[in-house]
This record gives C-alpha cells, structure tokens and sequence, in this order.
C-alpha cells in the first residue's frame, strides 16, 4: 500500500517507520524541513530505541521517504495518517488546530479517493468533524473515508510495542475502510478491535486515563503504607497477583508525567464537563499526581532542616527511562521546588540533559556522570529509574558529604542500602537509617 504519514513527532514516525518495516511504501511528511533533511539521512529527532536502525533499514530498501511537501505527500497516496500533535489548551481542552489544518490540506491536495486514518489522540467526536472539514474542501468526484485508529505506544519501548501490541483498534462508520486498515496492519499479527468511530476515540482516553488512576492509586497506598509501616513492594506486588487486577503500572513512586497522561486525563475530564459530567474521581486522580512529587522534597527538608546552599544531586530527569523526553516531567516539579528554597541543584540524567537544558536553562549544573553529580553533595535524589541509576555501584554514595539518598523511584534494595550504612528514603517503604542514629523502621 501507499500511505502517507502526516507529523513526524514520536507517533508519527514510529507509525511510519514500522509501517514501511512490514512492506508499505510510506512518506513521512511534516512542515519542519530540517527535521525532514535530517531524517532522509536515517537520523532520527527522537531517541527512542531500535529507531534509527528501522529507519535506515527502510530508507535503504527505498520503502520509507521523508517530504515536507504535502501536495507531493498527499497525491498519489491511498491511505494518510494524521499523527500530528494535539497539545492541551489552556482549559484543559485539546487544541485542535493542527489537526483541522491538516485536514483542509489533505482535502485541497488530493487527487483520487483515500483513507485518511487519525493516530493523534482526539476528543469524541474529532474524527466526524474532520470528516466535515475534508468533505468541504475537497474535489467533489472524490471519496474520503474517516478511520480513528489510536496508539497505544509507550515511549522507550515504541518499536518493540508496535511490533507486539495486544491490540489494534480500528474505528470507522464504513466497513469497507475499516478492513482496508485491518489489512494494512495485518503482517503485525495484532488482534484488531473494530467499533464505531466515536468508541475508537473514547477508547484511547479511558484507557489512559485508567492506566493513570491506577498509578494515582498506588501512588495513595504508598502514602498510608508509609504512615503504617507497611511495604508498597509487597502490597502491589500482593495485589497484582490478582489477575483481574494485574501486576503493571502498580509502580509507586513521584507521579506519573509524559506527553499522554497528564494532557489526556485533563482533556477527558473537560469532554466530561462538557457533558455535565463532573468526573471527580478522575480529577482526585490528578490531584493526587500534582502532589505526590512533594513528597521527597519535604522529606529532603525534613531531614536536612534547610536546603539553602545546599549541594542536592539529581539521578534521572526524562519523565521516564528510556527517553529524553522531558514534557511535564515530575523532575521539572521537583527541582523548580528545589531551586524555590535556593538549593545548588547538580543533575544527571544519560539522555535527557539536551532538552532539560532547554527547559532549565542554567538554573541547574549538569553533569557527565553520576559520579561528579554526587560528589560532595548533601543529598541525592533519584526522579528516573535508568538501569544505570539502579546498578549503581553502591560506595559511591560514600562520597557524599552524609550519604543521603531520598529515591522517588524505588530503585535499591532495602536490606543493601542498609548493608551499605546509607541513609535511604523510599515511596512507601521503611525508611533505611544510618546504624548510629537506630531508626530502622517506623
Ligand atoms: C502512555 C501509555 O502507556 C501509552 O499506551 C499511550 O499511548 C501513551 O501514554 P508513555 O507516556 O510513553 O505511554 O509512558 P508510560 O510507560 O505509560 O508511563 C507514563 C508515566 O507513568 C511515566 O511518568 C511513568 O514513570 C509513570 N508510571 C508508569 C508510574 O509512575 N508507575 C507505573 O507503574 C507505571
């Protein structure tokens, strides 16, 4: 098949990228022309794993092409994605201006009938006025035909989820289109889910907006396991033995962060509201995510008194391993809390730095390694559960000043930590004393 991919962000290009890898002939098309430059070279603008690879691979088998010329992108093609952004307005809202731009330029490039596919996340609703808007411009002798079909990737492990997803939702008011896209995703060996365009579209934001309230509740466990001297480990690990209630995303730890779940469970609780819905257990469940970042930062000040002048190491910045993507990062919380009270904030992350740099410019001191991060400092603060972070060779923390680890990610054993003679903070967990202050478990 011929497909074009619209927007080359992380959706669109893993889209792309793993469509022309099971045998379409895909252009990848997007209007930032040094991105494209860069691409057609195999570079990709993102790091995500196993990417760049795919990449060359399918340019070199002249079955991936980048454009920023959508007339050329949109002409000749039979089925387009729009996987452009929708990022979140000012009340909450999804902006969709991207998207409608898009889809007016379909409309007026088109030459013959297509399949216009939407992988943006999208309100209910979108994908009939998109419909609309290309109905509106476009040469009346041709067909066009509205799929929603949501992405369900996760970053840091985007190649490895599209080639074994659980599903594939497909979601489209005409039958003929909605085979057409089972067809096309058929060499992923995916189960496909077909539905009604409008359930396509709710799927996708009940499903993060689930995922999310499963981490704001095991985020609210780990406070009281805290407070009653229980193990958050063993509790999510107790209950996901459950199979009804499964053992993922029952990590504790300083919130979740990220392109999708902080922007997606606000726009579904504004499409609520819309309907005189309130969803207040959705809007408890960001609640408890804005606040579960104070929890190490009081801590840090707790024991520490005051942090003023204080040298404070930061492990880990992306909003999760595995990427350097820093939007709405719990770190980026953390350290503006950090910097409030006029910490030396000293930060590490593998991958990230570049784009933390651009959001915290030279309020922070960045480092090439954990080492010199956590040489001499006061404490040290673990925001990103990085492999490298986690297998850290445990005597460095004698370098510190007082070894003082306060771990947002649960990253170490407890037993080791006190093996080690570090003192070590956790979400919910026992806190891990040095022996000569005789604190061992609350
Ligand atoms: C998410 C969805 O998983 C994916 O299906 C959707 O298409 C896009 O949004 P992503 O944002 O890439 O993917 O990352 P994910 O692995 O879901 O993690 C999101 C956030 O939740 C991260 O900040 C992560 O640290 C946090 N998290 C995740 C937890 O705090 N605890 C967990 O148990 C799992």
């Amino acid at each position: 098949m011929k497909i074009s991919v619209v927007g080359t962000g992380y959706v669109g290009l893993v889209t792309g990228v793993t469509l022309s890898d099971i045998g379409h002939t895909v252009t990848c098309i997007d209007i930032d022309n040094e991105k494209i430059q860069k691409m057609k070279k195999g570079i990709s603008p993102i790091y995500e794993p196993g990417l760049d690879e795919l990449m060359s691979k399918n340019i070199k088998n002249k079955r991936l092409y980048f454009t920023n010329d959508s007339s050329e992108g949109f002409r000749e093609q039979e089925v387009i994605y729009i996987a452009v952004g929708t990022p979140e307005a000012d009340n909450g809202s999804a902006d969709l201006e991207f998207i409608e731009k898009v889809a007016i330029d379909i409309a007026k490039n088109l030459k013959k009938d297509a399949i216009v596919v939407t992988k943006s996340t999208v309100p209910v609703g979108t994908n009939e006025k998109i419909q609309e808007l290309i109905n509106l411009n476009k040469d009346s002798a041709i067909k066009v035909e509205v799929v929603s079909n949501p992405e369900f990737l996760k970053e840091g492990s985007a190649i490895n989820d599209s080639f074994n997803g659980e599903r594939i939702v497909v979601g489209s008011n005409s039958i003929r289109a909605a085979k057409v896209i089972e067809k096309i995703n058929e060499p992923f060996n995916i189960p496909v889910f077909k539905t009604d365009i409008r359930s396509a579209e709710m799927i996708k934001y009940a499903s993060n907006a689930f995922l999310a309230t499963k981490i704001s509740y095991i985020n609210e466990v780990a406070n009281i396991c805290s407070r009653v001297g229980a193990n958050v480990e063993d509790v999510s690990n107790g209950m996901g033995l459950d199979s009804r209630i499964g053992s993922e995303f029952l990590n504790a730890g300083i919130g979740y962060g990220g392109s999708c779940f902080p922007k997606d469970t606000k726009a579904l609780i504004h499409l609520a509201g819309l309907h005189n819905n309130n969803f207040d257990l959705l809007r408890e469940v960001v609640k408890v995510n804005n606040n579960q970042q104070s929890i190490i930062v009081d801590k840090l000040i707790d024991r520490l008194s005051s942090i003023n002048g204080k040298k404070i190491a930061v492990l880990g910045l992306s909003f999760k391993p595995n990427t350097d993507d820093m939007r709405d990062a719990p770190s980026l919380k953390v350290i503006e809390t950090l910097l409030k009270y006029n910490a030396n904030v000293i930060a590490y992350d593998p991958i990230a730095i570049n784009n933390a740099k651009k959001v915290l410019k030279h309020k922070v001191l960045f480092t090439e390694s954990i080492e010199e991060a956590i040489d001499k400092s006061d404490a040290t603060l673990i925001l990103t559960e990085w492999n490298e972070v986690k297998n850290i060779d445990l005597k460095l923390f004698s370098k510190m000043n007082y070894p003082l680890v306060i771990d947002g990610r649960n990253c170490f054993d407890l037993e080791k930590m006190r093996y080690e003679n570090i003192e070590y903070h956790s979400i919910g967990r026992p806190p891990i004393m040095q022996s000569s202050e005789c604190i061992v478990v609350q």
